[in-house]
């Protein structure tokens, strides 16, 4: 016996292929009852309230799930809700999120909770459109917070979704195309269920993640919608979903010091635009410069300068730039000094206060 509408479909003799449509009303139940089996057990899902959904959902973004992780269980320890997050110190959120990538979802979550107390009495509102209007939040997580949290039956499409419904539907598009995401969108209400729509949603991410996987060859035998899967059925996974390719990324050459005085080593803040923006870095000089040539840069008079040596090459892959690092390793004298924009810290405290972008992880490490 099955319980697949599809199959009961083709007993009934209907030969036609199925819409769009049906297809996706015929995965509701396989899928649901798959992920009652194999739902991972995440921290965000033990009690989903409207803010730890928020919270994981904004971190899961570009980041994956073993490493958001510890980053979520401290993150909710030390500002357990909305009106803690909306009072943090800005150096503070950002040592908590130092690692994750991509600050300026840090700092979005945190105006957004400041809205979330001034016109929302500190309770994220249940509802997808508000939800959409707040700092940080576009569908997907308006999605994701409206039908984990609350229930509501509305989509939440992310990568790994689409991935899934691409191969469901054998949708040949670009998926980059912002398109892609407002189409398979549409599909979906009247297709989930009331009453589960988190799960629903939850259920096609869990499939994304473990088993319709993007890099190799998916599950396809452990996955509850096979049956259903016209990728499947053509044998088409290595084309569908289609991702046009990007741009090559831009390689900047950089050379970046660990420059230490006493007990201290030295920081500085970068820029309030552009990348890392307002962030800590090591101070750093573009290109390949001589060791004379670096001090110079840097503002550090030769004379002041105790030791001095390279330290390993390393790099680092933002989304549009690669950095390629050499490193110099410079102990000062007492009382040296060095650039005005140089802050010298215990490094101590850089290790506990100070947030420094993964990046400089090569160096800053040796702090
Ligand atoms: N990726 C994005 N959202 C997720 C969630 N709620 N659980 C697991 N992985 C996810």
């Amino acid at each position: 016996m099955t319980e697949h509408f599809y199959d009961q479909l083709q007993q009934l003799g209907g030969t036609e292929p199925l819409t769009d449509r049906q297809r996706l009303e015929a995965l509701v139940k396989p899928l649901l009852s798959w992920y009652r089996g194999n739902a991972r057990p995440l921290p965000w899902r033990e009690e989903p309230s409207p803010y730890g959904v928020w919270i994981s959902e904004i971190m899961l973004q570009q980041t994956r799930v073993e490493a958001v992780k510890p980053y979520y269980e401290r993150f909710m320890r030390e500002l357990p809700g909305v009106k803690d997050l909306a009072a943090v110190p800005e150096e503070r959120l950002m040592k908590l999120w130092e690692g994750l990538g991509y600050y300026s979802r840090a700092r979005n979550l945190k105006k957004a909770a400041q809205v979330v107390m001034e016109q929302y009495g500190g309770k994220l509102p249940g509802d997808f459109s508000l939800l959409l209007k707040l700092p940080g939040i576009g569908s997907y997580t308006a999605g994701a917070i409206a039908s984990i949290a609350f229930g509501i039956p509305v989509p939440a499409v992310d990568g790994n979704v689409l991935r899934v419904l691409a191969r469901l539907l054998a949708y040949r598009e670009d998926i980059r195309k912002p398109s892609a995401k407002t189409e398979m969108e549409k599909l979906l209400p009247g297709v989930i269920p009331e009453g589960d729509a988190g799960a629903f949603n939850q259920a096609l991410i869990e499939v994304g993640a473990i088993v319709c996987l993007p890099g190799g060859e998916p599950r396809c035998a452990g996955c509850p919608l096979s049956s259903l899967c016209l990728t499947r059925e053509r044998g088409l996974w290595r084309e569908i979903p289609f991702r046009s390719p990007l741009k090559k990324r831009k390689i900047q050459e950089l050379t970046v010091c660990l420059i230490l005085r006493g007990d201290e080593a030295a920081v500085r803040r970068r820029p309030e635009t552009g990348l890392l923006a307002a962030l800590y870095e090591l101070p750093n000089v573009p290109g390949r410069p001589k060791e004379e040539e670096l001090l110079a840069q840097l503002n550090i008079l030769p004379g002041q300068v105790s030791e001095m040596a390279p330290l390993p090459e390393s790099r680092h892959i933002f989304s549009h730039v690669e950095w390629h690092m050499a490193g110099y390793f410079i102990r000062l004298k007492d009382g040296a000094e060095a650039g005005k924009d140089c802050l010298f810290v215990e490094r101590r405290r850089i290790r506990d206060e100070y947030a420094l972008p993964a990046a400089f992880g090569a160096y800053s490490r040796l702090i």
